[in-house]
């Protein structure tokens, strides 16, 4: 058993509302939310005032991801706009920055959660293990949807796996980029609990199927 978190990166800008509810009526789990600032990555997305927008119409988790530098001069925004789970990058900011945005973002009552990208090793995520509630392993290089699923990505999350279960047990690991009908199973094999799904999921023929298939 997995989560799937839809992005809505893939998303019909100008039927948010219609694609946001349409994808809690196909059973999804949470609704996955990219921001990026085009300066840690090359695009330019979605930012608070449409986090808020988005909480007023789905009581879905929210899970941002923030491809934003130095994400801790807008943690409390983005919480105040409804995250329920805030992901910041490893590479976004010093590593004291960092875990002080980690101890922020749990001190407002949102789940804190880590991000590597392909480049960064398991070992990087070492000293954010007992802050965070969650850990994101990119499955492609961070900016874009629809890129090639990185399946040299896996030993990572099995090497994160080993290094939770002896300080954090209970933190999810989360995989992001790629995600569909081919790449989703050898995910869970590996250990990834949450599944980011942009464009597969808004492709797919039949998107209830599909949300049970990256369920199941
Ligand atoms: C990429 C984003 C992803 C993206 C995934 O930087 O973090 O969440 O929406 O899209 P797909 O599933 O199309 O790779
Ligand atoms: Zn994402």
């Amino acid at each position: 058993m997995a989560y799937i978190a839809p992005s809505i990166l893939s998303a019909d800008f100008v039927n948010l509302e219609r694609d946001i509810r349409d994808i809690r009526d196909n059973g999804a789990d949470w609704l996955h939310v990219d921001v990026m600032d085009g300066m840690f990555v090359p695009n330019i997305t979605i930012g608070i005032p449409v986090v808020r927008a988005i909480r007023r119409v789905t009581d879905l988790p929210l899970d941002v991801h923030l491809m934003i530098r130095q994400p801790i001069r807008y943690a409390e925004a983005f919480i105040k706009a409804g995250a329920d789970w805030l992901c910041i990058h490893v590479e976004a900011d010093t590593l004291e920055n960092n875990l002080a945005c980690l101890d922020k973002i749990r001190a407002l009552g949102c789940k804190s959660a880590v991000s590597l990208k392909p480049g960064t090793s398991a070992e990087e995520a070492r000293p954010y293990l007992e802050k965070c509630d969650m850990i994101l392993v990119m499955t492609v290089e961070p900016g874009f949807g629809g890129q090639k699923f990185m399946a040299d990505m896996m030993p990572k999350l099995q090497a994160l796996r080993r290094m939770l279960d002896a300080v954090n047990p209970g933190c999810l690991l989360e995989v992001d980029g790629g995600v569909d009908a081919n790449t989703h199973a050898i995910c869970k094999e590996n250990g990834a609990q949450v599944l980011v799904t942009g464009s597969a999921y808004f492709k797919a023929a039949d998107r209830k199927a599909f949300v049970r298939m990256i369920q199941g």
